[in-house]
């Protein structure tokens, strides 16, 4: 499709992944991809947006510029939003949505207050032209609107996944202080691990890292198993969806073995919800759970990579415990993983100090809110 057909939008990713998310976005075909905080901008056809929506592991959202417009005051920001599509087409009151707003502008300093608004003119609109309303849904939108201001202007967009696109459809359980599943796969693309050896997570939790480190070796698309706003928007294309499918579900691979891929967790009920998860990704036979204290584990042969995103007191464990544990970790990695890479997700650089390591990277990410880093050691 030529390039005229391309639309500008905005990829929303984890903190500390942008670079990552733009190298991913380039590889499925997207255009002019940006860097920006927390953020891509780039360009696509309808094409490649369903593509990113089926394919991207990254990104939480992916949103479609719909419209730009002056917008200084309240009055601005109705008249705008009234004006900036054919709602008529775009919005029948049968359709629930949501509205989030980021940034601010003169006299629109309330994000809360500006959703307000352009609820207020969206469902006045409604009522002159039906006589009813749609209903809001914060959580699963058929709809999901996000506006920006900055510097006087307002841009209109529109989420093309409603729900976040770390929701896979796989996750039945929760485990304790699971991490979202685009972060646990950017991690996993930060080690460069290529399955040419062993995958091991001492502290599996829901086995996050390790689903995530599999669905990428055998390229298993993300988004096969749920659904996305776009789905129901005016100008859906069912037939170019399907073919983006098709496409996504030819590209996993059935032609190769992996390595050993493995979570240790020494909460039963922990290690069950991993088997759980691990089952409705469709990976069974491919990662193994093993109940109990990495400690007591051996490693697999041959020389792998250790990710860990081990409890970091914010939300588990009490400080003592927890020195422990990352001491015992270090003497893990010491006596059983000479040769192997470890990364570890750091919360607390006290904590961390207890693995009695050197740390050779140490990459800032993002955690729910918590600023953490990515830790790479080569355990010799
Ligand atoms: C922060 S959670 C990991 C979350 C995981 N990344 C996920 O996405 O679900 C840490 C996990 O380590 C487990 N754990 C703590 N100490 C352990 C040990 N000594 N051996 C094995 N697992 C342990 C805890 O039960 C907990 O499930």
């Amino acid at each position: 499709m030529g390039r005229e057909n391309r639309f500008p939008a905005i990829a929303v990713l984890p903190q500390g992944l942008e670079e990552e998310g733009c190298q991913e976005l380039k590889a499925l075909g997207a255009h002019d991809v940006q860097p920006r905080k927390r953020a891509a901008a780039f360009r696509a056809d309808r094409s490649c947006f369903y593509r990113l929506h089926l394919q991207a592991r990254l990104p939480f959202r992916l949103l479609r510029e719909m419209a730009r417009f002056d917008c200084r005051s309240r009055d601005e920001l109705y008249d705008g939003i009234q004006r900036a599509l054919n709602w008529e087409q775009w919005l029948h009151p049968s359709q629930s949505f949501r509205v989030d707003v980021t940034g601010s502008a003169p006299g629109l300093n309330h994000s809360h207050f500006c959703a307000l608004q352009v609820k207020n003119a969206l469902v006045d609109q409604q009522r002159d032209l039906w006589g009813e309303r749609s209903s809001i849904d914060l959580e699963d939108p058929d709809l999901a609107l996000h506006l920006h201001l900055n510097r006087g202007e307002a841009l209109l967009s529109l989420d093309g996944s409603g729900s976040s696109l770390h929701r896979r459809g796989y996750r039945a359980a929760m485990g304790t202080a699971p991490l979202k599943e685009n972060l646990a796969a950017g991690l996993i693309r930060l080690t460069g691990w290529d399955a040419s050896g062993p995958l091991v997570d001492p502290c599996c939790g829901s086995a996050t890292l390790l689903i995530e480190a599999a669905t990428i070796a055998l390229q298993q698309a993300p988004g096969l198993n749920r659904s996305f706003a776009l789905e129901g928007w005016a100008d859906f294309e069912p037939e170019l969806w399907r073919q983006e499918q098709t496409r996504a579900r030819q590209r996993r691979r059935r032609d190769v073995d992996l390595p050993p891929l493995i979570g240790f967790e020494q909460d039963p009920a922990i290690a069950d919800q991993a088997r759980a998860n691990v089952a409705a990704a469709g990976l069974q036979g491919v990662i193994s759970i093993v109940t109990g204290h990495f400690n007591q584990q051996h490693l697999p042969s041959g020389q792998g990579v250790l990710v860990c995103n081990p409890p970091y007191g914010e939300r588990i464990g009490s400080k003592e415990d927890l020195e422990d544990l990352y001491s015992c970790l270090g003497d893990f990695a010491k006596q059983q993983a000479s040769g192997w890479q470890l990364w570890l997700l750091s919360g607390n650089a006290e904590l961390t100090r207890a693995l009695r390591l050197k740390a050779e990277r140490r990459i800032p990410i993002n955690n729910g809110g918590i600023d953490c880093r990515w830790l790479h050691y080569s355990i010799r």
